[in-house]
């Protein structure tokens, strides 16, 4: 038992990283498709009227992804932006919004 509670200790510290690089990997390739108005570094534009995701909390930016999916944010007819984002937001599964989300954290980092 304890011989098992080891490994699976040792093998979650193995797994975990290669996990999230996987999934940083996969996000990045997603916010290809995010930068011409968010920016390289998704630093914001605001020509675009597009905010900065860099340096907000992940869970927050899950959130309004979410948000944006559901209709709750980007439906009201004035809402020319976040009609724009809400149509973004769509095509996204939610393992997509994990792995861009898990991305775009990264680049605060720095
Ligand atoms: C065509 C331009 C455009 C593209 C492409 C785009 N966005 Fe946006 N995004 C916007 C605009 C404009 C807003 C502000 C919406 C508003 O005013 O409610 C926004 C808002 C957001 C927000 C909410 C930020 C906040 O602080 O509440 C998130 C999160 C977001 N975008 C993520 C993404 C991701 C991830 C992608 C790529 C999959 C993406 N966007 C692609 C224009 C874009």
């Amino acid at each position: 038992m304890r011989l098992l509670m080891a490994f699976t200790l040792i093998a979650s510290f193995v797994i975990l990283p290669v996990h999230a690089d996987e999934q940083i990997a996969k996000g990045k390739a997603i916010f290809q498709n995010c930068m011409a108005c968010h920016g390289e570094q998704a630093m914001g534009d605001e020509d675009n009227e597009a905010p900065r995701l860099a340096g907000q909390h992940g869970w927050y930016l899950v959130t309004q992804l979410q948000n944006f999916q559901a209709g709750i944010r980007g439906v009201h007819e004035d809402d020319d932006n976040g009609q724009m984002m809400r149509a973004m937001a769509t095509t996204l599964s939610d393992e997509d919004i994990e792995n861009v989300v898990a991305y775009i954290t990264t680049l605060s980092e720095e």
